[in-house]
């Protein structure tokens, strides 16, 4: 998303009808496209009150009766803010106003627009203005080329958070300032109000909000008061964080080998490694995709065990009529800044719609208190900072469109590496994935990440080692007895994928994959 930052005396050109109506025509036709043309419109916080005198003044000179001139006035201020983002000036300090370039409006509208991550242009008539490195400076005439031609050529990010934080900055901020306003950094009132919106999303009963996707997971074993000893069941191939709390806990995890298409837990193996210490399974969303719960929750009613989602891949993704985070007994999710729903640091989630098992998760959370100072059971300090609370708060509104963008963009990646004849994760007709990353299976994995990395496609690969040949954990478990993984440890590699990844960006990536393959079949 590109951005364009009005100067004052443009706006006053259109306010007060200074320029040709052909310029006014022009600057009024930017400011009503807006987003929808890829375009985002902000106005600095600085240049309201400038705004608001120039304005005012040009008014009563024109004849307009002193109390109608700043009615007007206001009324002008009012429209704009419904077409524009306003640009707040938080980093602007004493040691800045010291040394500045231009006039001190002029000079915090720049370092505001500077805080911007896209392509940032301001728009002005002002041939004086210095805008620094990082910014363009147009004319109101020129902004249709520069929104043009600008950007082709932009490189890729594996996962675009830029763009997300430009789109949501206004909101953002201000629920950051209202946290420092308040001061109540642990478990201030964003604690509550997130939980309730994820309650709300996902259909679950309860949610505790915890320090970490990791921390929901070993959280959620000790509610299950699963003890040293007993086994879990779950897939080799994910990230650590699944097996780590597993044996952190003393308990034993019991591997079952995935399916070489979803790379999702096979379930119907699971069943043959069920023994009298079995006490859960904790199958993992691989991907953003679900795996088959409802033969999973089968499984675990007729052996009495209960199933622990490991959805911190999968938040927003859909199980039949259902949403991840609510298809098990309990589910962990994570807020890492890359998920599908990240937040500016470390953060997670528990779900389920058990109260017993929520209150013991709540207690657990903060070192294990029913009530201040009395420890009913062992716990740890888990709970997930208000400002990050905050910053998942900003996030939401634009979430569910995001997640939409994620299918379509799947969707598309789908179609087009089908087209290839890439061998890529499949995703089961009854369930979709939010794609928290999209991954094909290739030969000759490094090489190809390396040509991709040349013409400014980066790869990542998640996961080249399952678990079960981990130095920390390989004594766990025989190493062949799970094959799938071990074969999709050697070939999986995950394209960028994000809610912003732009068609042209898509194309390219695509382009990169295909002039490859075409070399390597002369
Ligand atoms: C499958 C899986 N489980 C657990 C985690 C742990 O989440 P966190 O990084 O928030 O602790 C992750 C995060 O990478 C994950 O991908």
């Amino acid at each position: 998303m590109k951005n364009l930052v009005f100067d004052v005396s443009v706006i006053l050109d259109l306010w007060l009808k200074r320029v040709s109506s052909e310029q006014q025509h022009i600057i009024a036709g930017l400011l009503v496209e807006g987003e929808n043309n890829g375009h985002c419109c902000w106005v600095s916080s600085s240049s309201l009150p400038v705004l608001e005198l120039i304005s005012c003044a040009e008014l009563k000179k024109s004849g307009m009766a002193p109390s109608q001139a700043g009615d007007a006035a206001q009324a002008l201020i009012a429209e704009l803010m419904s077409k524009v983002k306003l640009l707040s000036n938080y980093s602007f300090n004493q040691t800045d106003a010291l040394q500045i370039d231009n006039d001190l409006e002029d000079a915090q509208m720049v370092m505001a627009a500077s805080a911007l991550h896209g392509l940032t242009a301001i728009v002005t008539n002002d041939k004086r203005l210095k805008t620094g490195d990082k910014l363009d400076q147009v004319s109101p005439i020129e902004v249709a080329k520069w929104l043009q031609a600008k950007g082709e050529n932009q490189s890729i990010d594996f996962i675009d958070l830029k763009t997300q934080q430009d789109a949501i900055r206004p909101q953002l901020e201000q629920n950051i300032y209202r946290v420092l306003e308040h001061g109540q950094y642990i478990m201030g009132p964003e604690v509550a109000q997130l939980e309730q919106r994820l309650v709300d999303y996902t259909g679950a009963k309860y949610c505790i909000t915890v320090a970490s996707g990791t921390e929901a997971l070993l959280i959620s074993l000790m509610a299950l008061g699963i003890k040293p000893g007993d086994e879990v069941i779950t897939t080799p191939f994910t990230f650590a964080a699944t097996v780590e709390v597993i044996v952190l806990l003393g308990i034993k995890p019991v591997f079952v080998d995935i399916e070489p298409d979803t790379c999702n837990i096979n379930a119907s193996l699971i069943e043959a490694k069920i023994t009298a210490n079995t006490k859960a399974i904790m199958p993992v969303s691989l991907y953003g995709q679900v795996p088959d719960m409802d033969e999973i929750n089968a499984i675990a009613a007729k052996y009495n065990l209960s199933v622990i989602e490991d959805a911190a891949q999968s938040f927003g993704a859909m199980y039949k009529t259902k949403k991840s985070c609510n298809v098990s007994t309990i589910a962990c999710t994570s807020f890492f800044p890359s998920k599908p729903l990240g937040c500016y640091g470390d953060g997670g989630a528990i779900f389920t719609s058990d109260e017993a098992l929520a209150q013991a998760c709540r207690e657990i959370r903060v070192h294990g208190q029913s009530k201040r100072y009395t420890h009913t059971r062992v716990g740890v300090g888990g709970r997930m900072d208000t400002l990050q609370c905050a910053v998942i708060l900003a996030k939401f509104d634009r979430f569910e469109w995001e997640v939409q963008q994620r299918l379509k963009i799947g969707q598309r990646y789908n179609e087009l590496i089908d087209q290839q004849g890439i061998k890529r994760v499949k995703q089961r007709a009854d369930r979709n994935s939010v794609f928290a990353q999209y991954t094909v299976f290739v030969e000759g994995r490094e090489a190809l990440q390396q040509k991709l990395n040349a013409v400014g496609v980066p790869t990542a690969v998640h996961y080249p080692i399952p678990m079960n040949f981990q130095p920390a954990y390989q004594h766990l478990c025989c190493p062949d007895c799970t094959p799938n993984a071990t074969v999709a440890g050697k070939q999986v590699m995950s394209l960028p994928m994000g809610a912003d990844l732009a068609p042209e960006q898509q194309g390219r990536i695509i382009d990169a994959l295909k002039t490859h393959y075409q070399q390597a079949s002369q």
